[in-house]
């Protein structure tokens, strides 16, 4: 039977990703997660029962758990969402990210390379270890630069980037001297349902509707490139079906907006989806002090996956902000576990955490 191994599938896009993949497949997901702040159970409450979901509170720094799950399932595959993703976070503490991104990423390879290494040689050529990666590894473009490539040189700039750019490093390496199959995708800023409300879009619209500022970096002409998720779950489905192994994969969702289009967006489809008394949510709208090193522009060039997968976004930036924000309206419950840090209590009760 064969099965795959997700690190990181509680969080936003992981867990995306295996509710995505539990309803597209019959194929069985070993699910590792240390549920740091981030990661959040109740996104996999729809899999409580459901036998194909194996789930497993474990760092991926524990190299010897990760061992006998390999041993134990023989996954085809390994899916490696697990980060430390916020890069403000970044700014105040990153030496979590160092910890995670890079010294997670290389106990993982580690640990993953002495399992493929002792695969018998069908397995071992059909195996994929899948990493997922950031197109902030890139660095910043000026307006009128061309879009990242999958050849455009590494210039990260944050401590959350420069370690995602670390662990890509890492995972070329190991292809490139241990023949390890790996696959790397570089995708811009992901939004939809499930996102922790600390980033953009999740926190402009539960700040809206709790009658809170919505607070914009410096004067909000930065410009990021959104990828609706689901649509990111698709093209990782196709990388992992069909990439080449060694090769890199930049997916991207041809929105490249500004911050302030971005609020303003948001708070017009909360007028009318959900209108206020008085005014208009843009009144909450708040310019503040600007992120240290704020990275100008990310825009992803998106034609390879296209060309060589035939993998391109469904979503437009309005049908999936539409979506995003239809989500938010309809899931109070997840927001208040979240904000109110209750998403938290049962973990600490079945884990002793
Ligand atoms: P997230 O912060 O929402 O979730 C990260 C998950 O990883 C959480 O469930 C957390 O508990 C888990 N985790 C963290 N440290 C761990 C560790 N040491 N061991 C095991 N699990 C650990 O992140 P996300 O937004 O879902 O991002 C997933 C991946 O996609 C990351 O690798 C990120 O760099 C990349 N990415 C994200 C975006 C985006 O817009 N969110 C864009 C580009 C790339
Ligand atoms: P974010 O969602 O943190 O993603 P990233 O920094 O990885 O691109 O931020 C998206 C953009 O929005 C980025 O330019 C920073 C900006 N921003 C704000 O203006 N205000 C905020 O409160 C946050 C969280 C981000």
């Amino acid at each position: 039977m064969h099965m795959i191994l997700v690190t990181g599938g509680a969080g936003f896009i992981g867990a995306n990703f295996v509710l995505d993949w539990l309803t597209e497949s019959q194929e069985s997901v070993i699910n590792l997660d240390k549920l740091t702040y981030a990661g959040n159970l109740n996104n996999l409450v729809s899999l409580k029962n459901d036998p194909r979901h194996l789930f497993i509170h474990a760092d991926i720094n524990d190299s010897e758990t990760l061992k006998k799950l390999l041993s134990e399932y023989q996954p085809r595959a390994v899916l490696h969402f697990a980060a430390e993703s916020h890069v403000d976070r970044s700014i105040h503490g990153p030496a979590a990210f160092i910890q995670t991104n890079v010294n997670g990423t290389f106990a993982l390879l580690e640990t993953v390379r002495a399992y493929w290494q002792n695969l018998d040689s069908d397995k071992k050529s059909m195996f994929r270890f899948l990493h997922v990666s950031t197109d902030e590894v890139y660095g910043t473009l000026e307006a009128d630069d061309p879009p990242f490539t999958e050849t455009t040189a590494y210039a990260p700039n944050s401590p959350y980037s420069a370690s995602k750019a670390a662990s890509d490093h890492l995972v070329r390496a190991y292809h490139h001297t241990y023949g390890l199959p790996t696959l790397t995708t570089n995708c811009s800023n992901n939004y939809g349902p499930l996102h922790f409300p600390e980033k953009l879009i999740p926190l402009v619209i539960t700040n809206a509707r709790a009658g809170k500022e919505l607070p914009i970096y410096g004067d909000g002409s930065q410009v990021r490139d959104w990828l609706y998720v689901s649509d990111h779950c698709a093209a990782i489905r196709r990388v992992l079906e069909s990439g080449i192994p060694g090769e890199t994969y930049n997916i991207g969702g041809w929105n490249e907006k500004t911050n302030l289009n971005v609020v303003h967006a948001i708070c017009d489809l909360l007028d009318e989806l959900q209108p206020k008394e008085n005014g208009s949510y843009r009144d909450q709208i708040r310019h503040v002090k600007d992120r240290p090193g704020h990275d100008k522009r990310y825009a992803i060039d998106a034609r390879k996956i296209e060309r060589e997968l035939h993998w391109k976004p469904a979503e437009s930036f309005e049908t999936g902000l539409r979506k995003t924000v239809g989500w938010y309206l309809s899931n109070d419950v997840w927001t208040e576990q979240v904000l109110s840090g209750d998403y938290k209590n049962w973990v600490n009760l079945q884990y002793q955490t």
